[in-house]
């Protein structure tokens, strides 16, 4: 690599974000940070601005930005702080900028990532649902705009590792015949059905092998990660949903595999620490350091495959459906997700009403073709209207 390449964080008080700046900080010869944003962590931000000193932070709540601003005067740091929507996607786009990590979490993601992949950067795609909504508009994006797109999901990103040389995003890679993507099986992988009614947040976020965000954690919980990532994975590597198979893998050490025409299958392998899919896109095609040792294969000793238990987790149907429909299907999908697995984290739901409400919404809201980013949003907004409405009145009967 030639030169210090400059980084827009997005979402960097969040796990992924934070993970990315600790491979960054170990480079300072290769990354400078351009800016930084987040919701509405000032404290986590501005000790990030006062480390990397960006040029921009950028938080979307006013009153976090106004807490941030008055500190990094009061510290002697000269960034910037902004606020608002526009500021992150004027981030994203900035001529100082040649990678961004889109690591913000949900639909408010979308809008500063669409922003970075119709400048052309190297987009580091942390942020799943963004794409999931977007679909195939994104990826006509990225073609046309000459940018990359490198999937930091570990599954995404052990797939984009084992694709033939020349892979393109959006392009069916030729001799592929199917893409097998790993899963932990999440903290529930062997609790019995009726259990599942009366977990709680904190239970379902105590992932067994990853430590992530809560939402991230509340879908693994459930398995509605997993059934994001086949969406994601026929999008960015052009397969149908049937050439996406799902195998449950508790150690979480095989992170994905690629099946050739002759019956080869390529796998990646490593510790289960997001910061080695983080370190492999920003080098990309190089390698540099992540900070994370490589695994040993006889302490290991062992790994197991199973098939992903479908009537337990229905969550893997809803998603494969919504990645058959098209459309504006996935959209309605994450939106019902995303507003289903907050009521459950704030307890105005139950574990198993997550993926109730999810159906109901999906019975009730009908799919459309997606011609522009307005129908998009359309479906994002009549997907949480419709599940907001679905657990407020219901709360006794899914609590
Ligand atoms: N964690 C993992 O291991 C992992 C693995 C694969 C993929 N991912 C994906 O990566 C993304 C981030 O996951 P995470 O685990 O890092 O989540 P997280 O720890 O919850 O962090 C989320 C980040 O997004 C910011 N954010 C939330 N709402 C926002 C808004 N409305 N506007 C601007 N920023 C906002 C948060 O800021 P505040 O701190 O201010 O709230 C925080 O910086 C998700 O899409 C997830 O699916 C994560």
């Amino acid at each position: 690599m030639s030169g210090v390449r400059g980084v827009a964080v997005l979402g960097s008080t969040g796990s992924i974000g934070r993970s990315t700046l600790d491979v960054i900080g170990a480079h300072p010869e290769l990354f400078r940070v351009t800016s930084l944003g987040a919701w509405r962590s000032w404290e986590t931000l501005v000790a990030q601005a006062r480390r990397f000193r960006p040029e921009t932070v950028i938080l979307l709540d006013p009153g976090a930005a106004d807490k941030a601003r008055e500190a990094l005067r009061a510290a002697g740091c000269a960034t910037r702080v902004e606020t608002g929507v526009a500021a992150l996607e004027s981030a994203a786009a900035d001529s100082s900028v040649d990678l961004v990590m889109a690591a913000i979490v949900g639909a408010a993601g979308l809008l500063p990532t669409l922003s970075a992949v119709r400048a052309g950067k190297r987009v580091l795609l942390a942020n799943k649902e963004a794409l999931v909504m977007a679909g195939r508009l994104l990826m006509d994006l990225v073609r046309d705009s000459g940018g990359e797109l490198i999937p930091i999901d570990s599954e995404h990103n052990a797939i984009f590792q084992c694709m033939p040389a020349g892979y393109l995003p959006g392009v069916a890679a030729r001799g592929v015949t199917r893409v097998i993507l790993t899963a932990s099986g999440g903290p529930f992988r062997t609790t019995a059905a009726p259990d599942l009614t009366h977990v709680t947040p904190n239970q379902a976020c105590a992932h067994p092998k990853w430590k992530m965000g809560r939402k991230i954690s509340v879908d693994s919980a459930t398995l509605m990660n997993k059934g994001l990532e086949v969406i994601e994975a026929t999008l960015l590597f052009s397969l149908p949903e049937s050439r996406v198979d799902i195998v449950v893998h508790p150690q979480s050490v095989v992170h994905s595999l690629v099946q050739y025409a002759d019956g080869s299958m390529l796998a990646q392998l490593g510790a289960p620490d997001m910061r080695v899919p983080i370190a492999q896109a920003l080098a990309w095609p190089e390698r540099i350091t992540s900070g994370v040792e490589s695994l040993d294969l006889a302490a290991l000793g062992r790994f197991d495959f199973e098939p992903p238990d479908h009537s337990r987790f229905p969550s893997l149907d809803l998603a494969r459906a919504a990645a058959r429909a098209g459309g504006t299907a996935p959209a309605l999908l994450n939106a019902a997700n995303e507003v289903a697995v907050q009521a459950f984290l704030d307890h105005r739901l139950n574990f198993t009403g997550i993926t109730t409400v999810i159906d109901q919404v999906l019975q009730q809201l009908e799919s459309h073709p997606v011609d522009n980013l307005d129908d998009v949003l359309e479906a994002d907004a009549a997907a949480r209207r419709c599940a907001a409405a679905l657990i407020e009145p219901t709360t006794g009967a899914f609590a």
